[in-house]
């Protein structure tokens, strides 16, 4: 395991800072980070003399950058978050150079503009084919130095190879505890609250294994389509976009053994465990255990919306995977027969992610109307509304012995009033402060695509379309029938 040495000393909250942004006036850039960081400048998280430097290649002055922004940022921050003084203490933190990534000496210029003693944040956002080019201009520059910390987006790589290439390649530069791995996934609140669920009470360690467990099921839907990404997205398709890091992400969370402590390393080396342990697919295993989609015309929320061939630059005839069901296995003692379903994909009924546990049957039913299954099943809503529901069988009232579902429901969003800050804040302000806890380590990546790179070879060797579904409904049949042949079904078809 790649236990990253701690070099990297814990950044006190009153070093000078330098964040800069590659890839700064794109749209990750303008929808999430900035917007992130100004959140954290107005509750007080950004040490006092941070510097953020946005940087892009358009040939423009501060004036420019800062109307650029001025336009597009606050509809990102919200009318609720947005305040006007605030806004403009957090533009004064803001500077924009204009470098080309490639160009080495543009880095003389950025090097220029930063500060001299102050610690330094790169966010890597932009296209991962940079991220190389990046770090051997930064290097080369003199810009690196061992208080520096890069911030690499995903999707790092394209599969197992490319990823090892960027991974090498950003080694030659800093050292594993330097190096913040996003998935943003990791950053949600109801995400690092799975770990509290799991770990913070006694109740459920004891049931979480097999036989207890009958199966475990992950939905990541969205309402969404692939809007104006095609040119990123039909090149990548759901499984690498999503399932290779957001859902084996969750599925690390609820599947792993109770790390030693919260330490980065001891987190991190529980979570390629479950990475290692998931059974390789075999070509035979991709045709009968995946389903492949993508949408066709239909409609979201009562409107109509066109399929994925229509939108705007899809290439005619893209046989590219908006949505993908599978199922996995993971062979270790834990979780031996336990069928884990992944399923994710756009322009679904509706956006919802969701972890599903579902318990055994009992072993004899004494209530004669009533079948030995029964639906005891913890929810776990991470998206939108954010509860968590135990159903369990009650009695009907009434004579007779009837059972019927009810649900003990906690809803965390009413249960605390506190902010809850969004993935990036949270992300972001664990960067500063030099907190691996919620990135991903190399070998865990590493693992992931190991697991999902034979899939995605499974699919060109059979060399099926994907299966069609209409735009707003869970996806392709297959997805169900997938389901029926372990005698499961998706929650929203119980
Ligand atoms: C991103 C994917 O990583 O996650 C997008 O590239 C996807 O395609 C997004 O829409 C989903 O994130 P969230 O936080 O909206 O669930």
């Amino acid at each position: 395991m790649t236990q990253s040495k701690p070099r990297v000393p814990p950044a006190t909250p009153e070093a000078p800072l330098d964040l800069i942004i590659f890839g700064g006036v794109g749209d990750l850039s303008v929808r999430k980070l900035l917007p992130a960081l100004y959140m954290a400048h107005v509750h007080g998280n950004l040490p006092p003399q941070t510097r953020i430097h946005a940087l892009g290649r358009q040939d423009w002055g501060r004036e420019a950058f800062l109307s650029f922004l001025q336009d597009k940022v606050p509809d990102f921050i919200g009318a609720k978050a947005y305040r006007a003084d605030a806004w403009q203490g957090f533009l004064d933190r803001l500077g924009y150079v204009c470098v080309d990534a490639t160009q080495a000496d543009d880095f003389r210029r950025l090097g220029e503009a930063l500060q001299s003693e102050a610690d330094r944040v790169y966010y890597l956002a932009t296209a991962p084919s940079l991220f190389t080019t990046i770090c051997d201009n930064l290097g080369a520059a003199g810009l690196i130095n061992p208080q520096s910390r890069v911030v690499l987006e995903k999707p790092l790589g394209h599969d197992l190879a490319s990823a090892e290439a960027i991974n090498t390649a950003v080694a030659q530069h800093f050292e594993e505890s330097q190096i913040f791995r996003i998935d943003h996934y990791l950053g949600k609140e109801t995400v690092q609250n799975l770990m509290v669920l799991r770990f913070g009470n006694s109740i459920f360690e004891p049931l979480w294994r097999s036989p207890h467990i009958k199966s475990v099921q992950i939905t990541v839907a969205e309402s969404v389509g692939v809007g104006s990404r095609a040119g990123f997205y039909d090149g990548t398709g759901a499984m690498r976009d999503m399932i290779q890091n957001h859902l084996l992400q969750l599925l690390c969370i609820v599947a792993m053994e109770p790390p030693v402590s919260l330490d980065p390393d001891a987190v991190r080396d529980e979570k390629l465990k479950v990475l290692k342990s998931l059974r390789p697919l075999t070509p035979a295993d991709v045709a009968r255990d995946t389903v492949r989609g993508q949408y066709t015309a239909g409609a979201v929320g009562g409107e109509k919306v066109s399929g994925y061939l229509q939108e705007e630059n899809v290439p005619v005839g893209s046989t590219t995977e908006t949505f993908v069901a599978l199922r996995a296995r993971i062979a270790n003692w834990r979780w031996a027969n336990v069928p884990i379903f992944l399923r994710t994909g756009k322009r679904m009924a509706e956006r919802r992610s969701e972890i599903v546990v579902e318990f055994a049957d009992l072993p004899f039913s004494l209530f004669n109307d009533s079948p030995r299954q029964v639906v005891n099943r913890l929810m776990i809503r991470l998206q939108p509304d954010e509860h968590i529901q135990l159903q369990m069988m009650a009695k009907e009232p009434g004579s007779g012995m009837r059972l019927r579902p009810v649900s003990l429901n906690l809803d965390l969003e009413s249960a605390f009033t506190e902010r809850r800050a969004e993935a990036y804040e949270r992300l972001l302000i664990d960067v500063i402060r030099g907190r691996l806890t919620h990135f991903m380590r190399r070998d865990e990546l590493e693992a992931a695509w190991t697991w999902v790179e034979p899939i995605i070879e499974g699919w060109s060797q059979l060399g099926d379309a994907p299966k069609p579904y209409a735009a707003g409904t869970w996806g392709p049949a297959a997805s169900s029938a997938l389901m029926a042949r372990e005698s499961s079904a998706w929650v929203e078809e119980t």
